[in-house]
């Protein structure tokens, strides 16, 4: 299979995931993309996702699609990050069937894996012990297409293939306080306690949490490694394999941003898992590896969130 030359739909196309694959399959000489804007095309709805792909007719889906984000969001609104999330797949992936897609790629996340889970986190854990609360409905969601996918694979034979990401960061990420994760809500935060006089930070929980973190370039890249083989794995993880203690991340962020001002922790705000490190063995041994450190990493999110703050802060609300 020549993947450069099938038409690819990325649903998500403009979201972090989505338009890093899209940016990694143009680069690589790609031109029968296709996406869609959610103000036109509602995933949730049925019937005009079975009319797009009637008319699309793709032979390869990214699903980069979904309501996506940190803690306080999930513990918001769970109806919504379980409900969404299964309409939005559910109806890619029966409307990739009815189309005879031959290869779909599902994008799952570490948190999918049970709370209390071994380290590092192989994929066979999977469905093993109760899920972290705080995100349960979003894993849930989540689960269900990896089981989907796996059906597929196992009994209907087709590539229909799904990757377990570690959290992600890069170009495109939510800044937004409201609904980002750790990550980019520590730029956020560090850059605006800057340039107000270096007033000293405030972060959710108590610091002592491990957590790993991927470049989305690292992922867009993987994404297109496994559509590019034969992988007889229908789940397989993505990472670094390497995790890092949330406070030594605070002062690499803190240092990256160039903040001079104290960091304190709310400790009356949840920790999460205390440690999520993956396994990602079966990605390596396919030939895979992540090219990108943390420090450079950040260093090139910070440089996209100062080359694009004035039109982020059009749509993000500070709180
Ligand atoms: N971010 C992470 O750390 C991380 C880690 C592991 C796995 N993942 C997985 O990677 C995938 C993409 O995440 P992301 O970080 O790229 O999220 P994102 O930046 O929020 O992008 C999500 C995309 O989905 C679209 N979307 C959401 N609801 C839709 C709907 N009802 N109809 C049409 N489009 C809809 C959004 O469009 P609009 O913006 O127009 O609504 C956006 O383009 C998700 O499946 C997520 O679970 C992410």
């Amino acid at each position: 299979m020549d993947l450069l030359e099938k038409k690819i739909y990325i649903a998500g196309h403009k979201g972090m995931v989505g338009s890093a694959i899209w940016r990694h399959l143009q680069a690589r000489g790609a031109d029968n993309l296709i996406g869609s804007y959610s103000n036109d095309l509602d995933l949730r709805d049925q019937q005009s996702v079975s009319d797009f792909f009637e008319r699309e007719r793709p032979d390869i889906v990214i699903n980069a699609a979904a309501k996506v984000g940190g803690i306080l969001a999930n513990d918001s609104f769970p109806f919504e990050f379980l409900m969404d999330n299964l309409r939005i797949q559910n109806n890619l992936i029966n409307s990739s069937l009815d189309q005879n897609v031959e290869r779909f790629l599902f994008l799952g996340s570490s948190c999918v894996y049970p709370k209390k889970a071994d380290q590092p986190i192989k994929e066979e854990y999977l469905l093993t012990g109760p899920l972290e609360e705080t995100n349960e409905s979003y894993a849930i969601a989540k689960i269900a297409g990896i089981r989907a996918c796996e059906a597929i694979f196992k009994n209907k034979k087709k590539m229909y293939t799904s990757i377990m990401p570690s959290n992600l960061y890069g170009a495109f990420d939510n800044f937004d306080l409201n609904s980002s994760h750790v990550l980019p809500a520590m730029i956020r935060k560090f850059h605006d306690s800057k340039i107000n006089g270096n007033q000293p930070v405030k972060l959710w929980g108590t610091g002592s949490p491990l957590r790993e973190f991927l470049y989305v370039d690292d992922l867009a890249d993987a994404a297109i490694f496994i559509l590019d083989k034969n992988s007889h794995h229908p789940l397989i993880n993505v990472g670094t394999g390497h995790d890092i203690e949330i406070n030594k991340l605070a002062k690499m962020v803190q240092s990256v941003v160039g903040h001079e001002g104290e960091i304190f922790w709310d400790t009356n705000k949840p920790d999460g898992t205390h440690r999520k490190v993956m396994d990602i063995s079966k990605i390596t041994g396919m030939g895979w590896e992540p090219k990108v450190s943390l420090i450079q990493g950040i260093t090139q999110t910070y440089k996209w969130y100062l080359q694009n703050i004035n039109s982020l802060k059009m749509v993000n609300m500070y709180i």
